[in-house]
Formats: structure tokens, sequence, C-alpha cells
């Protein structure tokens, strides 16, 4: 028997709850009883989004929703402004090549936070550029971004919005969407909302709508948000398509659980376990990938002695934890431990211990406990001291 540990950022674990839901008859999606589910989902998801404006379900993954946003809101010649940080930030620009959308790069080495003066200097270069794009978290090298600051450039532009792809910081970080401005923020099922893949979401600002409403020539048939959003509102209650219902009654019970623990007290979790890895991994004499750690996973290097993608691969098959290895140029370099979701303290321990024994058995010298030890140190304020 080998017991597995799923600890990638994405997929990330699920919990008996929502697949208990989700294993219930399937019911039909047209219906009054898919509706109510539907529409308390939407508002628990809005809440989490922190926005009055709407947010969308898609049946899609997270790619499939930053596709959307791009070519909802610009067409073929239009310019944008993206962040290039890493692989994902890399896609925004794949995106826009394959619609004609002239796109500026704004870049930065792996790991590292972009200047928000770099975009602001591109945003005044660029007058006409329709959007910012930007991740909020950056999982290939696990980097958060300036989004709050980014946003803050475009909030008074008239006609430029900042799009958000938050794949790996909904739910993990407090980023207000209303208040901070930011116009569109992307997500997708299997990370911090704790569900198997295939369904993303997307909320929408005002202003972002008003720009979407603009946009003449919205060359796509299944992805057109104003559909969408015909559909989805209160009232309506329903998807334009068949819509990814096991993943939206399995959103409606992940949901709950956030409001049930509380968003205050789910981002602090978060933060103690982003620490712990960071001081385990630390205390094992690695180095953190990022010079601008996310609270989603951590990324850091493998002894220069140890093939990574090996590495990764043992974890996975000879002792059942499933970490991530590098992307890219980090290939072979790294290993990426998750934290987002459905984790608590006791995984953080499992993920420091498997690291440990794995650095042993590749001949590592690894002082057992070390890495653990670190972690736990920062873990224990978990938990409330016994009076
Ligand atoms: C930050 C970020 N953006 C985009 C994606 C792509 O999402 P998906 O694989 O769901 O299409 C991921 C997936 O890991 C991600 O972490």
């Amino acid at each position: 028997m080998l017991k597995r540990y799923l600890l990638s950022p994405g997929p990330t674990m699920v919990p008996e709850r929502a697949l208990l839901r989700m294993a219930a008859p399937m019911m039909h999606h047209r219906t009054p009883e898919f509706s109510a589910i539907f529409a308390e989902t939407k508002m628990m998801l809005e809440q989490l989004y922190q926005t009055e404006s709407d947010a969308l379900m898609l049946s899609c993954s997270g790619s499939g929703a930053m596709e959307a946003a791009m070519i909802n809101l610009c067409a073929s010649g239009d310019t944008i402004i993206y962040v290039n940080a890493g692989k994902f930030g890399e896609r925004w620009g794949d995106i826009a090549a394959k619609h004609g959308i002239h796109a500026i790069e704004v870049k930065t080495a792996w790991g590292e936070a972009i200047a928000v003066e770099d975009v602001a200097k591109s945003l005044s270069e660029n007058p006409h550029a329709k959007a910012v794009f930007v991740q909020a978290s950056e999982t290939s090298t696990t980097t958060e971004q300036p989004i709050q600051a980014i946003a803050a450039l475009t909030k008074d532009l008239e006609n430029c919005v900042t799009v958000v792809d938050a794949i790996t910081a909904l739910g993990v970080i407090d980023m207000p969407m209303d208040t901070w401005g930011l116009d569109v923020v992307i997500s997708g099922s299997q990370k911090a909302l704790m569900l198997p893949p295939g369904l993303a979401t997307i909320a929408i600002s005002e202003k972002a709508w008003a720009a979407i409403e603009k946009n003449p020539s919205r060359k796509t048939f299944y992805f057109d948000l104003l559909t969408e959003r015909k559909n989805q509102k209160k009232g309506k209650d329903t998807t334009a398509w068949t819509p990814a219902a096991s993943l939206i009654i399995g959103l409606n019970e992940v949901l709950k659980m956030m409001h049930e623990e509380g968003f205050e007290a789910m981002y602090a979790r978060h933060k103690i376990l982003a620490a712990s890895i960071r001081a385990g991994v630390t205390a094992l004499g690695m180095r953190l990938v990022s010079k601008a750690p996310a609270t989603s996973a951590t990324g850091a290097f493998i002894p220069e002695s140890i093939d990574g993608g090996a590495f990764v691969n043992y974890l996975r098959q000879s002792m059942g934890v499933t970490f991530a290895g590098g992307q890219d140029d980090l290939t072979g370099k790294i290993v990426r431990i998750a934290h987002l979701g459905y984790y608590d303290a006791f995984d953080m321990v499992t993920a420091m211990s498997a690291l440990e024994m794995g650095l042993n058995r590749f001949g590592y010298p690894v002082k057992m406990g070390t890495g653990v030890a670190a972690a736990q140190e920062v873990l224990v304020a978990r938990f409330p001291r016994h009076q």
C-alpha cells in the first residue's frame, strides 16, 4: 500500500464534504433544484471575491477564463500590456498573439516581483492600452505580484482596466476586488477552491463590463461573457451552456466551508502554512526561488547534486507524496510545495518530513527533523495554548 498525499499547487486535495456532495446522483441543470444551488453558489462566490459586481462560472480550466477575459475586452489590433514574470505571465502574450492583439510585455526575472514603475512607464508610453494583465501569484516561480499597486495605476484611466489571474490567489490572500479596483479577477477550481479541475470563475467590475460592451468584435461564441452574464444573473440562475454541474455543486460546498472558517481565519491559516514551509526549507539549507514568496506555494532549489525531476518523481512514485517540479529554465532544479486550499498544520509536517526523507534517499546529508522542527515552530501558532 502507498498512501497518497497531493501537495502540488494544483490540483490540490479535495475535502471529503465536497467529494460527497459531488457523488450524489446527477441532477438536471435546467431545474429549480439546480438553479437554487447555482444562485446560492454565485452569491457566496461574490462574497469571496469581495465584489458587488458579477462573478461568473465557466466550464473550462483557468486558461479558458484568461482567454475569455482577453477576447471579450479586446479585439484584433488593440494594444494591451502584460506582466511576464514567469510561465503564466508569458501565457498572456501567447493568447494575445493568437488573436492578433498587440501585446506589450513588461518583463522581470523569474522569482522576482515586477517593478510597479515599469508597468507605469509602459502605461505612459502606450496610452491606448486597453488593459494590463497580471498574475496575483505567479505559480511557476511561487512569487506574489503587486496587483494592488498595478490596479491603482489603471483605476482612474477611463479606457484601461486591470485583469488579474488569481488562479492561485483567490481564497489564499485577502484581495478585495472592489476596494483595490481590480476589474477582472480569474480563478480555477483545482487550486484554493479545493475542487477537481474543470471549472473557472471570473469576476468582472462595472468598468470592465462597460469595456466589454464597447468592444465591437468579440470573436467568441462559447466564451461570450455578455451571454453568460444574461443567463447567470439573479432570477435566471443558470448558465448559457451545459455547466460543469458537479463542480458547481462542489463549489457550493467548499464556499460553505470557507464561510464557516471565516475569510480572515482562512487567510491567516494560509500565511502560517506558507511561513512554515519557508522556515523548513531554509533550515535545510535550501534557497527559496522567490524574492517575494507567494502564500499559495513555496519553491525551493534542490541541492545541485540531485536531479530535481528524478527527485519529484521518486517522492510521488516511491513515497506517495506529490510535489511539483520546475518549469522551463527551472526544470529539474526546484521543488514546489503547495499550501493552498484544504491543508493544515500536519500536512506541512508531512511535506517537510517527505522532503527530508527524500533528500536522504538521494544520498544528500540531512539531519532528520531539521526542517520539520523549523516548520513546527511556526505551525504551533495554529493552536491555542491549553489553559
Ligand atoms: C497562476 C496560474 N495561471 C494560470 C494557470 C493555468 O490554469 P489551468 O491549468 O487551470 O488552465 C495556472 C495553473 O497552474 C496558474 O497557476
